[in-house]
C-alpha cells in the first residue's frame, strides 16, 4: 500500500504503518529505506489494541490484514479505523468468497456508521451479487526469477485477487454510473460487460456499434474500471 501510495502521490508526506510481526517490521523498513523520501514510522503493535493513541490522518487503509484477525474483533476495529480516518477508509482483502463476505461486513458497518461508499460499489443498496457469485477484481503482477523460485512457478506473472471498498467522510465528487464486476466480452462491433449499477441492480449489457459515443466508451473498458455518467 505504502508503494502503491507514493506511485499515486510522490509528494506524501508522512506515513504511519503498524505492523505487529517484527521480522516483517525489519524486512519493510529496509526496503523503504532505500525507496521512500517520505517521513514514514513503523509502528510495532497490535491493531486490534493499539490504535488508540495514533492521530487521524487523510487516507486509513488495512490491506490483506482483516483474514487474520479474530471475527469478533473486526466491528470494534473498524469503528477504530474509521474514527482515525479524516477523508477516506481504504481496506482490501483477497478476491475470494471469503474475503467478499468480510468486505461486504465492513462496508454495510461502515455505511452504518455514515460512510459515504466511493468504490467498487455506485451505490449504497446490499450488494446484488448471490453466491456462488461474488464481487472481486484481478491485476496482473510481474513475477521476478525470485518470486518463481519461492513459488515454483514457471509463468512470469500472476493475476492477484482482491476486493475492497473505499469509505469516505464525504460524498463521491463524480459518481459513476455503473461499475465493470468481471471481465468485459468483446466481439466484432459489440462488448458485453457485466454491470454494477447505480441502482443497486446488476445487469449484463451490450454495447454495439449503434450505441456510438457510448460503445467507444464501453469497449475502452476493462475489469473494475468505472463507467461514467
Ligand atoms: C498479508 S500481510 C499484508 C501486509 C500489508 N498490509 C500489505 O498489503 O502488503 C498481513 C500482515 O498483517 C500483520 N498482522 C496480522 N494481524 C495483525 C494485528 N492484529 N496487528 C498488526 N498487524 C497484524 C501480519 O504480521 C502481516 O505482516
Amino acid at each position: 500500500v505504502l508503494w502503491a501510495a507514493l506511485d499515486l502521490w510522490p509528494d506524501l508526506e508522512q506515513a504511519v504503518l503498524i505492523e505487529a510481526s517484527a521480522a516483517v517490521r525489519r524486512i519493510g523498513e529496509a526496503l523503504a529505506t532505500e525507496a521512500m523520501t517520505a517521513r514514514i514510522a513503523w509502528l510495532a503493535g497490535d491493531v486490534t489494541i493499539d490504535l488508540a493513541g495514533l492521530k487521524p490522518a487523510e487516507l486509513v487503509t488495512c490491506a490483506y490484514v482483516l483474514d487474520e484477525i479474530a471475527p469478533a474483533s473486526l466491528p470494534k476495529l473498524i469503528d477504530r479505523l474509521w474514527h482515525l480516518t479524516d477523508d477516506t477508509l481504504l481496506v482490501v482483502e483477497p478476491g475470494t468468497p471469503a474475503g467478499w463476505q468480510r468486505i461486504l461486513a465492513v462496508r454495510r458497518h461502515l455505511i452504518e456508521a455514515g460512510a459515504h461508499v466511493l468504490a467498487p460499489c455506485p451505490h449504497e443498496a446490499p450488494c446484488p451479487l448471490a453466491a456462488p457469485d461474488w464481487c472481486h477484481f484481478s491485476r496482473r503482477v510481474a513475477r521476478s526469477r525470485l518470486h518463481r523460485l519461492a513459488k515454483d512457478a514457471d509463468v512470469p506473472w500472476e493475476d492477484e485477487k482482491f476486493i475492497y471498498v473505499a469509505a469516505s467522510r464525504h460524498p463521491a465528487v463524480h459518481p459513476p454510473q455503473a461499475r465493470v464486476i468481471a471481465p468485459p466480452k468483446p466481439g466484432s462491433g459489440k462488448v458485453l460487460l457485466k454491470l454494477c449499477e447505480k441502482d443497486g441492480s446488476v445487469d449484463e449489457k451490450l454495447f454495439t456499434k449503434r450505441d456510438g459515443e457510448m460503445f467507444k466508451t464501453a469497449r475502452r473498458l476493462d475489469w473494475g474500471d468505472a463507467l461514467p455518467e
